[in-house]
């Protein structure tokens, strides 16, 4: 499933098959509400040497557009950018053909599935491309499911992992970023070949914190008509906190959560750091 007002069919027929990927391009790729903006963030400032006029001219969309959005994969197709930055929700299964033998770069970030269910939560409530997701057990309960928009987190998470120990495939977890910003970035630059020097990697910083994403309009979607975003029912850079799950899940349904999650995750080598709460 895919929001209709975001996303066509065709776009992600020709996204998967027609698109041909370069040896430089880099993804960044997530489960939704996994931290897609603040990475694109911190991209498009590396890409720019720390410097954040573009973060602060043009908007995350078009500075590392999702490649399955309205009319995208096409432009990017003839785009001239060097390298060519693109953001993508889509399962592996779905991605670009082309990206296959190529040695172009994919970050997957990755969140504690309970921190993205309530993000989601809360942005299904404010975005008209989600339905109302009802009472927050019963948003749970789809959650864990194949019926929801993008697809199952699960299968997002283990068809990527799939990739695991590539050369050209790194993964970092929301929570990483949390706790280590800096050496976030400095990962980033070095998984990418990017020498900045510290100012520059100041700067990468200082420009990504939760606060100034959230006061940069480029990056925190009031650009976006209400209609679409309404912001008054809850903002786009909500808490940025990890954990917050443990204001919304009841025992009962953490026990229920958890049950699922290791049933669907047992045969996948990779550990995340909320598995050792399980
Ligand atoms: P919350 O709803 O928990 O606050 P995505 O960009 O994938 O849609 O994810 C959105 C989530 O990432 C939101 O989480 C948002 O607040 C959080 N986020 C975005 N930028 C952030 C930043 N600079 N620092 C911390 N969290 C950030």
């Amino acid at each position: 499933m895919f929001p209709i007002m975001a996303c066509q069919e065709e776009d992600i027929t020709f996204a998967e098959n027609e698109f041909l990927v370069r040896d430089d391009d880099i993804f960044n790729i997530t489960y939704p509400k996994s931290g897609t903006t603040w990475v694109i963030d911190i991209l498009s400032l590396i890409k720019k040497n720390g410097d954040p006029t573009w973060n602060k001219t043009a908007p995350n969309w078009e500075r590392v557009p999702w490649i399955e959005n309205n009319g995208i994969a096409r432009k990017l197709q003839v785009s001239e950018e060097k390298p060519r930055l693109i953001t993508t929700h889509l399962q592996r299964h779905l991605f670009v053909k082309s990206f296959t033998g190529s040695k172009a770069k994919v970050i997957y970030t990755i969140r504690n599935p309970k921190d993205v269910a309530v993000s989601l939560y809360y942005f299904s409530k404010m975005s008209s491309f989600f339905d109302d997701p009802g009472d927050f057990d019963q948003f749970v309960k789809v959650f864990l499911t194949e019926e929801i928009p993008y697809g199952s987190w699960f299968e997002h998470v283990k068809g990527w992992m799939e990739m695991f120990g590539k050369d050209n495939f790194m993964i970092q977890t929301y929570e990483d970023l949390q706790t280590d910003l800096r050496g976030s970035v400095i990962k980033i630059c070095t998984f990418l070949g990017k020498e900045l020097d510290d100012k520059a990697v100041d700067s990468v910083v200082e420009n990504v914190s939760f606060q100034s994403m959230k006061e940069n309009q480029m990056s925190n979607f009031s650009l976006v008509p209400s209609e679409f975003m309404d912001q008054m029912k809850s903002p786009f850079m909500r808490k940025g906190v990890a954990g917050d799950w443990k204001n919304h899940f009841s025992v009962a349904l953490n026990e229920s959560f958890d049950k699922i999650y290791k049933m669907k995750m047992q045969d996948l080598k990779v550990k995340f750091p909320w598995d050792k709460n399980l």
